[in-house]
């Protein structure tokens, strides 16, 4: 494996492209828009930067990495990619036709997996012709620093395939766990539902915001609340997977109206500047 293609250049895709470049592999990061794959490149370059003034980078290699990105706005490009990784919205229909386009493009031997953070694997994988070359490869927010990969297996995944990838993740410095195709995965089943019973608190005003935060900071020993994770990951994305979990597993997962309402204001936490928290 040599060329990694990651679609959608947000904070999830920029950060999977960063840590493929970083381990030596020819990243094409492609979103919609260059203007996106320019904010991508950018976000990768400040992470760079940190690492070099830390002292934990050399120069060179901040050069070398970044000499190994090619920007894209074609899904034509897949056809030099040996692994593609899928980063864009959470959205079936929307994912559908990426898939089945990069299964038209791609040579036979390319690996398909998607960063899906709720979606069937095996629902993607259907809509290509290469169902054995589709997986789930589940990266957590901030890339860079989470050391954790989710990876699922479809129906229909090879173990050739699950082997492939799951090398690759130790390569990309990650701890691979292997997780069945379910709503939710494992990590957003337990996440998800804390951040909603979270809002569900405000939303009942048994605390504010800071300090249902502090509780879990302080008594449970988490880096961070369950608000500022919601903020974090990104409101319209957490309300996605609650969607998700409601749909799969029942009505314990219904998501709080105050969590809709937020994104129907186009409050979605840090990337918009404002979620339960101003940033
Ligand atoms: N990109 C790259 N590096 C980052 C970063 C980012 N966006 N944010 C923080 N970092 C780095 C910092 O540079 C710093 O590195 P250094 O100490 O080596 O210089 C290190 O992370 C620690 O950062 P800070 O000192 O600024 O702050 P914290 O110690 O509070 O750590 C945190 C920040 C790592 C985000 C920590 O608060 C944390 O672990 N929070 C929980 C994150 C989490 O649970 N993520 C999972 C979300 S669920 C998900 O992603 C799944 C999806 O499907 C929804």
């Amino acid at each position: 494996m040599k060329t990694i293609m990651v679609i959608g250049a947000g904070q999830m895709g920029a950060g999977i492209a960063q840590v493929a470049a970083q381990a030596g592999y020819d990243v094409i990061l492609n979103d919609i828009k260059e203007d996106f794959v320019t904010r991508g490149l950018q976000g990768i370059e400040k992470n760079l930067n940190r690492s070099v003034e830390k002292g934990r980078m050399s120069a060179e290699d901040k050069a070398a990495i970044l000499g190994r990105f090619r920007k894209s706005t074609s899904y034509q490009d897949a056809a030099d990619a040996d692994l593609v990784i899928e980063a864009a919205v959470e959205k079936m229909s929307i994912k559908g036709e990426i898939f089945k386009t990069l299964d038209s493009v791609c040579p036979e031997h390319t690996i398909l997996a998607t960063n899906t953070s709720s979606l069937p694997i095996t629902q993607v994988a259907a809509v290509t012709k290469r169902p054995d070359r589709v997986i789930g490869m589940h990266f957590f927010n901030p890339v860079p620093v989470m050391k954790l990969v989710e990876v699922i297996r479809g129906l229909e995944t090879s173990d050739e395939v699950y082997n492939t990838i799951e090398k690759l993740s130790r390569e990309l410095g990650k701890t691979p766990v292997e997780v069945k195709d379910a709503p939710g995965f494992v990590a957003n089943r337990i996440l998800i539902p804390m951040i909603n019973e979270a809002v569900w608190i405000l939303n009942e005003g048994i605390a504010k915001p800071e300090d249902i935060d502090e509780v879990m900071k302080l008594g449970a020993n988490q880096p961070m609340g369950p608000l500022a994770l919601g903020d974090l990951i990104g409101l319209d994305t957490v309300l996605a997977i609650c969607n998700v979990l409601h749909e799969g597993l029942g009505d314990k997962y219904r998501p709080c109206p105050l969590l809709r309402k937020y994104v129907d204001a186009g409050r979605l936490g840090r990337k918009t500047g404002r979620g339960f928290f101003t940033y």
